[in-house]
């Protein structure tokens, strides 16, 4: 029999488009794929250098469950250099990918029955892993008008006996939308003032446009948890490697959870990771930021051009969120069936916004921009012509 709790939590319905996807290539069929959530640029190579010597040396055994010193360090070192924030190595915990941590903060802070509360649109793994743990999303509506992130505002009208966290992502995925530090300052201050715990998923951090300061939460809440990954910035989908940083009174809780949940991160990873601050490396993650803003500014105008609308511009991650209201017809009535009419007829692969909550999730789509910008362009060209 299969627990509950395990039938409860919902798959990725682009899980639906990717096998159709695959069923069109394997016919021959040119698809562009613009749903998959992770940077098409392979790992930059200092950090594969790395990794192949660490292979090379036998570096094949167990680290401590938080995770390799060296590793921790250069992170607590690197919120002094990007942030000017200190953060004490002790408190950084190696986790595999933001996923790992995610575990480990939910399980931590989250008492059965209880609410972490959340926006709506949002990553779908946060509610799944919510009652994983056996507690509740507690799911806020957000939109263009608050920047599609919760606010001081939402926090102060909903929260309740039960609500105990707050879980936001800056830049959000999916809709790539940044806190400023006057905002991450007050949702602090209102978390604070209710006795509850803030998380704060900065894992798309890196990966911000228009010139615009990104700060981390630790530079305005020193009680904050935050999550983050060498995925995304770092190019390092594959390896499984991420970092949670706890208020120190909270590591030998999640030193515990994570000897019993996953003993340690790959320890190939972390000692390939010890090259992801280096000046090369910095480098490279550079141009590909500045190429990922050049997709965003030729994709944003173009679907706009298609009659989609994007509320707020998105200034992170790469994602546009895009509500397609005007593009439903009686073939495509909603945000799923206009997916599965474009990936049919013309090749062009997106996510339905039921991925990512309730929330007027039928009229939208998330397009990424995983994918270089010529191919953008054509899938444009595709999509007009296909007359929706
Ligand atoms: C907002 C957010 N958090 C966490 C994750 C998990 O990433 P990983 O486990 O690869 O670090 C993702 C992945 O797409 C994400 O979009």
């Amino acid at each position: 029999m299969i627990a509950q709790r395990a039938q409860e939590i919902s798959p990725f319905h682009v899980m639906d488009i990717l096998a159709q996807a695959k069923r069109l290539e394997a016919q021959g069929r040119d698809i562009i794929h613009l749903e998959v959530g992770e940077p098409d640029f392979d790992t930059p190579q200092p950090i594969i250098d790395a990794g192949i010597a660490a292979l090379k040396s036998a570096k094949t055994h167990y680290t401590p469950a938080l995770g390799l010193a060296e590793l921790r360090e250069a992170i607590a070192n690197w919120y002094q250099t990007r942030y000017q924030v200190a953060v004490s190595a002790n408190r950084v915990v190696i986790t595999p990918g933001a996923s790992g941590a995610l575990m480990l903060v939910l399980g931590a802070l989250l008492e059965r029955d209880k609410k972490v509360m959340l926006a709506d649109p949002g990553y779908p793994c946060n509610r799944n892993i919510a009652r994983f743990v056996e507690g509740q999303a507690q799911l806020i509506a957000v939109d263009g008008s608050d920047n599609y992130q919760l606010t001081a505002e939402h926090i102060n009208a909903h929260w309740d006996d039960d609500t105990t966290l707050a879980l936001v992502a800056s830049p959000s995925n999916p809709t790539g939308t940044v806190l400023s530090r006057q905002q991450l300052s007050d949702l602090a201050a209102a978390i604070r003032a209710k006795q509850g715990s803030f998380v704060v998923d900065e894992i798309y951090h890196g990966l911000t446009y228009d010139g615009i300061d990104t700060p981390t939460v630790l530079s305005v809440d020193q009680n904050a948890f935050v999550i983050n990954s060498f995925s995304k910035f770092f190019g390092m989908t594959g390896w499984r490697l991420g970092w949670l940083v706890a208020p120190e009174q909270y590591v030998p809780i999640m030193d515990k959870l994570a000897q019993n949940l996953f003993l340690a991160a790959p320890t190939v990873s972390q000692y390939a990771a010890l090259s992801a601050f280096n000046s090369d490396t910095l480098a490279i993650l550079a141009q590909r930021r500045q190429l990922f803003e050049q997709r965003r500014n030729t994709l944003l105008p173009a679907l706009q051009s298609l009659g989609l609308e994007v509320k707020t511009t998105p200034q992170g991650a790469f994602y546009i969120y895009a509500n397609c209201s005007a593009l439903l017809n009686e073939r495509s009535p909603d945000s799923m069936a206009l997916c599965k009419y474009w990936l049919q007829k013309t090749g062009v692969a997106v996510t339905p916004g039921n991925d990512f909550g309730n929330n007027l999730a039928e009229q939208h789509i998330r397009f990424a921009y995983t994918t270089h910008e010529q191919r953008l362009l054509e899938a444009i060209e595709r999509i007009k012509k296909s007359g929706n």
